[in-house]
């Protein structure tokens, strides 16, 4: 039986520093508008980092097929648009003050001109994808955009009441998933560009990766909102609760809890704050039912399925560095 080791941080960075570093010229080239303010909250939004693991997961489907076309350069860019573009929309829905450590964009320039910001990125990202002649990107680019936005919107629409897992499964698989398993796929067409649907290789089973990973993403984001402070996360901490959004952990507990843990649970959500029940009393009783463990190991049971998914992917640096990102992703602390 042949072994396949998982690669080390500094191996799979090495491995892309130079695709991504490529990315970084081609993101700021499309962030520059004829309109200032346009290209200032861009370049804003570049400069303030942020971890690349949606170009990232791209590279590596690409690379993991042999792709060697700059269009692997061009659509890591076009996802991490994207996701800027959702950040920026996110954060005025979220009313959010601080993001990647920095004050967030809609405090600098208010929110009228963040949504037409976050508006103008995801246009410049769909010409960008344009550009490649393929309807197959366009489709996929279109279904995810539309997924995003819907699940937004449901997520609204339960703020402040109690959802099951089957409706959190549901929202995170729209609102961060589906674009984790997007950036997959694409890597998987760049590498094979003109071979119809259906007919291109492992375009299948890296979607597969990317959506059981993305649900482990979020999940942890979730968990680490609960648990960690703002100064390591670069934004609010405790935020879904004072947003009235009920995540793993916290459904765990509803399910578990006793009448005072349910009620106390309850209060917070409907009220949007921690006026009458604390922060900590609300993490003392996710600690007394197992629910911050039971989410981190749901995390790490998607995030070993990731790896599961590409079991039949053929042998290479780029596989083992797929086998690589599920462990940065729930070991992570932002
Ligand atoms: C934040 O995504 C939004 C979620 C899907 C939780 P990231 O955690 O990837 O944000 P950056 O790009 O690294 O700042
Ligand atoms: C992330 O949801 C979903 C997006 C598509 C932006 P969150 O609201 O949990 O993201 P953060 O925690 O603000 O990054
Ligand atoms: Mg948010
Ligand atoms: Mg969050």
């Amino acid at each position: 039986m042949s072994t396949i080791s998982i690669a080390t941080a500094a191996e799979v960075f090495d491995l892309l520093k130079d695709d991504l570093a490529a990315i970084e010229v081609e993101f700021s080239r499309q962030a520059d508008s004829p309109v200032a303010v346009v290209t200032d909250i861009a370049n804003y939004l570049i400069a303030g980092g942020g971890k690349r693991i949606r170009p990232l997961l791209l590279l590596l489907s690409a690379k993991s097929l042999h792709c060697e076309s700059d269009a692997r350069i061009r659509l890591g860019a076009v996802v991490e648009m994207l996701h800027t573009a959702t950040l920026v929309h996110d954060d005025i829905i979220d009313e959010a003050n601080t993001r990647r450590g920095r004050p967030s964009s809609n405090t600098t320039w208010g929110n009228a001109k963040c949504v037409l910001a976050g508006d103008w990125l995801y246009m410049q990202a769909f010409q960008t994808a344009l550009a490649e002649r393929n309807f197959r990107i366009l489709d996929l680019l279109i279904s995810l955009t539309q997924e995003m936005v819907e699940g937004e919107l449901l997520q609204m629409e339960k703020l402040g009441h109690l959802i099951n897992e089957e409706e959190y499964f549901d929202l995170i698989y729209r609102k961060t998933a589906c674009l984790f398993k997007v950036s997959m796929q694409l890597g998987a067409v760049v590498a094979n560009p003109t071979l119809g649907d259906g007919e291109r290789p492992f375009e299948d089973t890296l979607g597969e990766y990317g959506r059981n990973l993305g649900l482990a993403f979020q999940i942890v984001d979730d968990v680490l909102d609960l648990t960690a402070n703002d100064e390591i996360l670069g934004k609010p901490a405790a935020s879904d609760l004072r947003e009235g959004k009920a995540t793993l952990a916290v459904i765990h507990a509803l399910e578990r809890g006793t009448g005072a843990d349910r009620e106390a649970i309850r209060t917070v959500l409907a009220d949007r704050s921690f006026a009458r029940v604390a922060h900590a009393d609300i993490l003392e009783i996710l600690h007394r039912h197992g629910s911050l463990s039971y989410a981190m190991d749901t995390a790490c049971a998607y995030a070993e399925a990731a790896r599961q998914s590409i079991a039949d992917l053929p042998v290479s640096d780029y596989k083992r560095a797929l086998l690589w990102v599920p462990g940065f992703v729930t070991s992570r602390d932002r």
